[in-house]
């Protein structure tokens, strides 16, 4: 969990460094698991750089999250080749599924449903990955549902 304490270490280490920034946006991520508001502000004071500045930098790469994520993280492929072979259904499944949009948790930290940009199975789409790097490919909706099923357990 972010501890504000142990985040102000984090900071006093490598403020020096020129361009400070992403190092220490790196290692909350790392330490954490996410960059939240929090860890903004904390970093925007020690910095003087303004809140906007430390959350345009934040949300501008995608390996920075800002919420915790779940146990298990479920990408469904949003991408053209998959929309073309129905994603847009199996993204709808699966929302309704697990009671959450993209780039939410589920309440119990179980599962965090995000988008990806193509998984590289454009010819067997609609695709979803879960965790790193277990793939799924030929989704319809009854799959989908199924694969929430799965991951909530
Ligand atoms: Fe979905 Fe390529 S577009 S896997």
């Amino acid at each position: 969990a972010f501890d504000a304490e142990d985040a102000a270490g984090i900071i006093a280490e490598l403020k020096h460094l020129e361009g400070p920034l992403l190092p220490i946006l790196n290692a909350f991520q790392a330490r954490y698991g996410f960059v939240g508001e929090d860890a903004v502000r904390l970093v925007s004071a020690a910095l003087n750089l303004s809140r906007a500045e430390v959350y345009g930098v934040v949300s501008f790469y995608h390996d920075y999250h800002q919420a915790p994520r779940g146990r298990h993280v479920l990408k469904v492929c949003r991408a053209e080749a998959c929309q073309a072979r129905g994603s847009d259904a199996v993204a709808e499944a699966v929302e309704k599924a697990l009671g959450v949009s993209f780039g939410e948790t589920t309440p119990d930290g179980q599962v965090t449903l995000e988008a990806v940009y193509c998984l590289g199975l454009c010819a067997s789409g609609p695709s979803a990955m879960i965790d790193h790097g277990r793939l799924v490919a030929r989704l319809t909706p009854a799959r989908a549902e199924a694969l929430v099923e799965e991951v909530m357990l």
